[in-house]
């Protein structure tokens, strides 16, 4: 139904609502039994917190003394306020109220009076946290399965040399699928035209496979006027792309020679944190006039050049433009959105089957163990 302005008349179905494969898309969740990358390792000094979200629920993350990250549900268990409002003290998470305090394990301990009752055993919900590729993640869903299941393996990132690598975050507007929809078709050139990070949008193969959708494309990658003088061409055309949605994640591999992961946090329906880990082979790079096989400090100072000067600013088109689709999608969500690249009902459909998979396996389950709420054991009233 629409009014006179030519809107839909009220705001876009909840997923069990949806009708078509777009409004399902549009609004499904993702699979919190997967690690997701929640911020980069440096921004987290000791001592440090920050707030981060997991499809609508609060977490607050923190860095002890002791130089370990923890991560527990954002919700003191006295009266509920955002610890986040707190502080950190040696390995602890104070609320700013009352003072009670909490480990990386979510037990609290009540600094004050207890007039003569025992201390309660209270604890909040705490989620596992690691660090690799120089990333926080942490895991929204059952820590159980947390124990069986790895973060995804980036070799290159690894070791004494990892490859040259540039870490590009951002928080975009829209809902999640969107980028997903944004990285999986390359007929948005358009909006790069100014940077050519591809050139060519020629798909030669489009298979789910399991939780994979697997793309390949022949397209030049970063065929941008500026990017080219510093990609060697001389022993591969870094023309052909394997790209990958790899439920949760979104990775690209050209000719072994240039890669990237995508970490998508699904902040809530209409917000999320995005980080892009681009990295290339030593023997990719070559420098204008130096050419290639150049000092490995060298060619990873010219990857950090590269986040600022032209990653950034061509990531900071697609934010821009998401932004836009989710106004778009909440005004006109009943009208049809042809849809012409098989590659985005593809990805729509792992998205889709991923979360509705979800739901059945928690179905009935106990709310408290399905969701980031506070177990109570013996709470004072
Ligand atoms: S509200 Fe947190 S200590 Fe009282
Ligand atoms: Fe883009």
């Amino acid at each position: 139904m629409t009014d006179l302005s030519g809107h839909a008349s009220g705001p876009p179905p909840a997923f069990d609502d949806a009708k078509t494969h777009r409004q399902k898309a549009r609004s499904a969740g993702m699979d919190p039994d997967y690690w997701y990358a929640v911020g980069r390792s440096e921004d987290l000094e000791r001592g440090k917190h920050f707030e981060t979200k997991f499809w609508g629920r609060s977490i607050a993350v923190f860095r002890g003394n002791d130089g370990r990250v923890r991560a527990v549900e954002n919700r003191c268990a006295h009266r509920h306020l955002k610890l986040t409002e707190g502080q950190v003290v040696g390995c602890e998470l104070v609320c700013p109220y009352h003072g009670w305090s909490y480990d990386g394990d979510g037990n609290a301990r009540i600094p004050h009076d207890l007039f003569g009752k025992k201390h309660p055993k209270l604890r909040i919900h705490a989620l596992p946290v690691r660090e690799r590729y120089g990333l926080i993640f942490m895991f929204p869903g059952d820590p159980e399965v947390a124990k069986t299941r790895d973060i995804p393996s980036i070799p290159e990132l690894e070791g004494p040399k990892p490859w040259p690598h540039a870490i590009v975050q951002f928080d975009s507007p829209g809902h999640h699928s969107m980028l997903l929809d944004n990285v999986s078709d390359f007929t948005h050139g358009f909006l790069h035209r100014k940077f050519q990070p591809f050139e060519g949008t020629d798909l030669l193969r489009c298979e789910t496979i399991g939780d994979r959708v697997e793309l390949e494309y022949r397209s030049k990658i970063a065929a941008g006027k500026m990017q080219d003088m510093f990609i060697d061409r001389s022993e591969s055309g870094a023309d052909h792309m394997l790209a990958c949605y790899d439920y949760p994640y979104h990775w690209s591999n050209t000719e072994g020679r240039i890669k990237h992961f995508l970490f998508t946090l699904p902040k809530d329906e209409k917000s999320n944190r995005h980080i892009f880990v681009f990295y290339l082979h030593p023997k990719a790079i070559k420098l204008p006039l130096l050419g290639p096989r150049l000092p490995h400090w060298v060619m990873q100072k010219m990857m950090t050049m590269t986040r600022y000067v032209t990653l950034q600013p061509l990531l900071g088109q697609d934010v821009w433009v998401l932004g836009h689709e989710q106004e778009g999608w909440e005004k006109f969500w009943d009208r049809p959105a042809p849809e012409l690249s098989p590659v985005v009902r593809e990805f729509q459909s792992l998205t889709i089957r991923k979360w509705e998979a979800y739901l059945e396996r928690t179905r009935g389950a106990d709310p408290s163990k399905r969701h980031l709420d506070v177990l109570a054991e013996g709470a004072a009233q």
